[in-house]
């Protein structure tokens, strides 16, 4: 997708759409599908739910709209275009560290995704396994019992080579397509499949709508209780809007720098934001009503999306088939994420190192995998291992939780509270405005959100989330 181009002679976009997509693609993912509706039932629903609304559009929107700014201007890597900003504005050259915390939060974010990812190949293949065995008529797992196709789940989380084997395929995959370079087939695929997928994401949640406990799952997403609203659950909220947008790891800053002058980046974060926004809520919409028609535990973690899903499959006619589409689309929004997310760090490897891109790959898909393999195993034989037990926050989680956590909860928030600095404070208002695509009272108020209030709320939430 990203054709010779731009005046610069720099790789690039060959049209705006394609960097919309290229960048939904990137944020559309199991972010989205899976850790969205596992968030808003681990933290109570309607107030999660709303205050990530209001994160979306008061925090998220104009960070975006940063970072993408910062990759426009500098046209290089992260680090090299936050330093570019930083010196064109007479500030220190070492505003690259803003990048820099991106890119290793990027490195733990890819460890335990492609785990995750791992989870959506072995449902899979529990559907074609299904395929060969009953055919495509009826719906799927016939005859099977929901607390056995539930069990499915568990099984897999307790089998530790299956866990890692699984997890390493995914990441393999991933690095294939980061060596081979990231234009080639898998946005095209992306393209292609992604439209499909929301066809079929929105016709199961019209289904769920009618067969499931639909008055039931609105009610808990979308019936807002103050009391609900903890630090905790603010911070996750945060976290999660980060984590969808894929903000604070340096990844929309890298997709920025391969956009057009002639872009207006206001417009397309608002585009990116919206689409991003509405695929989670979609999701929630999807999965909850049979999470409480199944009479399934809301708070259920990161099962929650496997553990239903397959279920509403059984019922549906053409099941087998229609459930082993979805997963496949579902490996690839998780690709297209997983790839845009291993090539941030491979990116930076290759400036910092002059290093071929194939060598730079390797080395970090073999940290990843040590990192995942540790990951996948804190849920069987290394679930006693609590990495940062001694933090309250972290206390009683294994590997998996703890690198999920540090990212959204820890790194995301501090990296857009840089960001925000960077471009709010420290940068040159004029580079700034004659990026930005804003004017009149939208510009100021972007101004005022990106120097004060993003800031200010984000270290608020930050403090009470650490502390309570
Ligand atoms: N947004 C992605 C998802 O929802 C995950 C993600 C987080 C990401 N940060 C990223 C992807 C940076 C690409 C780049 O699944």
């Amino acid at each position: 997708m990203a054709a010779a181009g731009g005046a610069t002679g720099r790789e690039g976009w060959s049209s705006k759409t394609a960097f919309v997509l290229a960048a939904i693609g990137s944020a559309v993912g199991l972010g989205n599908l899976w850790r969205f509706p596992a968030e808003a039932g681990e933290n109570g629903g309607g107030a999660f739910v709303l205050f990530y609304i209001f994160c979306v559009l008061l925090i998220g929107l104009p960070v975006l709209l940063s970072e993408t700014l910062i990759g426009r201007h500098g046209q290089s890597s992260p680090t090299l275009s936050a330093r570019k900003l930083a010196v064109e504005s007479g500030a220190s050259p070492y505003w690259e560290a803003v990048a820099g915390i991106g890119v290793l939060a990027a490195f733990l974010i890819v460890s335990f995704y492609c785990v995750v990812g791992g989870w959506v190949l072995y449902y899979v293949w529990q559907f074609i396994a299904d395929l060969m065995n009953s055919g495509v008529s009826g719906g799927a797992f016939k005859g099977v019992e929901i607390d056995t196709i539930r069990a499915f789940f568990p099984d897999l989380l307790g089998n530790a080579g299956l866990m890692v084997g699984l997890n390493l395929v995914f990441l393999a995959v991933t690095g294939f397509f980061v060596i081979r370079g990231v234009s080639g087939g898998i946005e095209v695929m992306a393209v292609w499949l992604m439209p499909v997928f929301f066809v079929l994401l929105v016709a199961i949640t019209i289904y769920g709508a009618f067969g499931g406990a639909f008055g039931e799952a609105m009610d808990f997403l979308f019936t807002f209780e103050p009391e609900k609203l903890t630090g905790e659950v603010m911070l996750a909220a945060v976290g999660q809007a980060f984590f969808s947008l894929s903000l604070g790891v340096a990844g929309m800053v890298t997709y920025g720098s391969y956009v057009g002058r002639d872009v207006n980046l206001a417009g397309t974060s608002t585009i990116i934001a919206a689409a991003d926004t509405s695929v989670a809520l979609i999701s929630g919409v999807c999965i909850f009503p049979i999470v409480f028609a199944a009479g399934l535990a809301v708070d259920g973690g990161p099962g929650l999306m496997f553990q239903t899903i397959p279920v509403a499959f059984q019922s549906i006619p053409g099941g087998t088939i229609v459930g082993l589409l979805f997963f496949l689309m579902v490996t690839v929004a998780a690709l297209t994420s997983s790839v845009a997310l291993l090539e941030v760090p491979t990116a930076w490897a290759m400036e910092k190192f002059k290093a071929s891109r194939r060598t730079c790959a390797l080395s970090v898909i073999i940290a990843a995998g040590i990192l995942g393999t540790l990951a996948a195993l804190s849920f069987n034989t290394l679930a006693d291992f609590h990495p940062l037990g001694f933090i309250p926050l972290f206390e009683g989680q294994g590997m998996f939780d703890v690198l999920d956590g540090v990212t959204a909860k820890l790194f995301m928030p501090i990296g857009a509270i840089l960001v925000c600095i960077l471009v709010g404070w420290i940068a040159d208002a004029r580079l700034v405005d004659s990026e930005n695509g804003l004017d009149g009272a939208l510009h100021i108020f972007w101004r005022f959100l990106v120097r004060w209030a993003c800031p200010i709320v984000l270290a608020a939430i930050l403090f009470v989330g650490l502390t309570s």
